[in-house]
């Protein structure tokens, strides 16, 4: 609105001076934020495109409404619809979390119970998958392989391209949380040359993993239940994180209306980078580079002077210690129990210790986030070091589904497409190739 005239701000909105033409907007505030497109009435003259916000990277722009995952980065809270993390590793399995991100309530009992069936009758994958798997190299990395055969699994299931039915869509959410930990052991067994375990479906959602993981021979496989119960906890803990950036590949993706195998296959190729669920992965090599706790001060030295990065530690949200690192770090106990101890803990220990003394790191404001400590238990258990960022795609499943799902019943959502401040060349000729030199 243009208003010029010296009456009274209304409440509740932005006063906006533009100096260079002398006039005054006043923008509606809604939940803290000024709409972007409001910016656009701001001109200097008609032909004027209107001002946009630049914001690489969206340090500052909302790019949804959500319900589904709450944020504190200073406080250090998280919440899936209003219950705290903490509250849900403890009391739930993961598969009521994946109910409750989707749906929003946590199930009751029977609700659960069918949830549990349609997801364990969708486990098993096409056998063609099978020789899709076998294509690869036998050192192919086993996230290049899963995020593949992901995108694949679209041609399996064409008709999960009519987003608009709620049917489709329901079949897709039990067939992705269903297969994700199929392709995921699949992609393992490939690496290590062993023989494809069928999913084993009277198993839990974790103790299945665990059994197309590492059963040999046995008739039954029985994963140790503290083990059991450690990989459901840590699937919780990754299920979801709000407008992070796999979340906003399954959205900007989905948003374009492709079926959710291609778009979940866009978010895990987010997932893949050692600046996001990678991370874990590149914790347990750097702790190897590390190699004993004299070493550390050097390597402090090293990433303060911009040689590296202390991967484990800063989060673009979270400015205090990332709850998800408390409960592994308590859940880290448990596992060494069964396990023995994880030699590389004392390392970490040790690291975060001096790192959270450092004045580069205080003034920063860079705690460890969820990627420090999960890749010690990951270890301890036996993954192989690139299986972590796989293991952190089956478990953030369920929430790239819930933040999908939420996009595409948003009536206020299009297709994703930033605008660009453009820098370049204004018009200009083209020349022929003989006469350029
Ligand atoms: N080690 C050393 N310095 C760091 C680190 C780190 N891990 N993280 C940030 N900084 C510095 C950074 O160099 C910058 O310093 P300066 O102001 O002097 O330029 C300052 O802290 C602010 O960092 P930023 O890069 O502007 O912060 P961001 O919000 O863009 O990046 C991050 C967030 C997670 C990508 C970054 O902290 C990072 O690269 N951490 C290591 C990788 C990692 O652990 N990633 C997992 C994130 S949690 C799981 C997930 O969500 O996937």
């Amino acid at each position: 609105m243009d208003d010029s005239s010296q009456t009274k701000p209304k409440p509740g909105t932005l006063t906006i001076t533009d100096n260079r033409t002398g006039k005054k907007y006043e923008l509606p505030i809604e939940h803290d934020t000024i709409r972007a497109t409001d910016l656009r009435q701001i001109k200097v003259n008609a032909d004027d495109f209107g001002m946009m916000t630049y914001d690489p990277a969206f340090m500052n722009t909302a790019a949804c409404h959500s319900k589904i995952t709450f944020i504190d980065g200073d406080k250090g809270i998280l919440r899936y619809r209003g219950y705290p993390i903490e509250q849900l590793a403890e009391k739930c399995s993961y598969l009521e979390v994946a109910y409750l991100l989707i749906h929003g309530e946590l199930p009751t009992k029977a609700q659960l119970d069918d949830w549990g069936n349609h997801i364990t009758t969708h486990t098993f994958v096409h056998e063609n998958i099978k020789k899709l798997m076998d294509a690869f190299h036998y050192d192919a990395h086993p996230m290049g392989m899963f995020v593949s055969t992901l995108a694949a699994l679209s041609t399996f299931y064409p008709s999960a391209k009519k987003i608009a039915d709620p049917e489709e869509r329901t079949l897709t959410l039990y067939r992705l949380i269903g297969k994700a930990p199929t392709l995921a052991a699949f992609a393992y067994r490939h690496s290590v040359g062993m023989p494809y375990v069928h999913p084993d479906n009277e198993l839990s959602y974790a103790g299945n993993f665990l059994s197309m993981m590492y059963k040999i021979a046995e008739p039954k496989y029985k994963p140790h239940p503290v083990l059991e119960r450690a990989l459901d906890v840590l699937f919780i803990l990754h299920a979801d994180h709000e407008q992070n950036c796999s979340a906003n590949a399954m959205r900007g993706v989905g948003s374009s209306h492709v079926d959710p195998y291609s778009a979940a296959a866009a978010a895990a190729a987010a997932l893949y980078g050692p600046l996001h669920g990678g991370a874990n992965e590149a914790v347990l090599r750097m702790l190897d580079e590390i190699d004993n706790k004299d070493k550390i001060p050097a390597f402090i030295k090293e990433v303060k002077d911009g040689k590296g990065k202390l991967m484990g530690f800063g989060h673009r949200i979270y400015k205090n210690y990332d709850p998800r690192a408390n409960i592994i770090k308590r859940l880290a106990d448990q596992v060494f129990e069964v396990t023995g101890r994880n030699p590389k803990l004392d390392i970490a220990l040790e690291l975060e210790r001096i790192a959270l003394q450092d004045d580069y790191f205080i003034k920063r404001k860079l705690y460890p986030n969820v990627d420090f400590y999960s890749g010690l238990i990951y270890q301890a258990m036996k993954f192989p070091v690139d299986m972590f960022p796989v293991l952190f795609a089956i478990g953030r499943m369920s929430g790239w589904l819930a933040q999908w799902q939420e996009m595409l019943l948003d009536p206020e959502q299009k297709i994703a497409r930033p605008r660009q401040v453009f820098l370049g060349y204004d018009q200009r000729e083209a020349s022929m190739l003989s006469q350029r030199s």
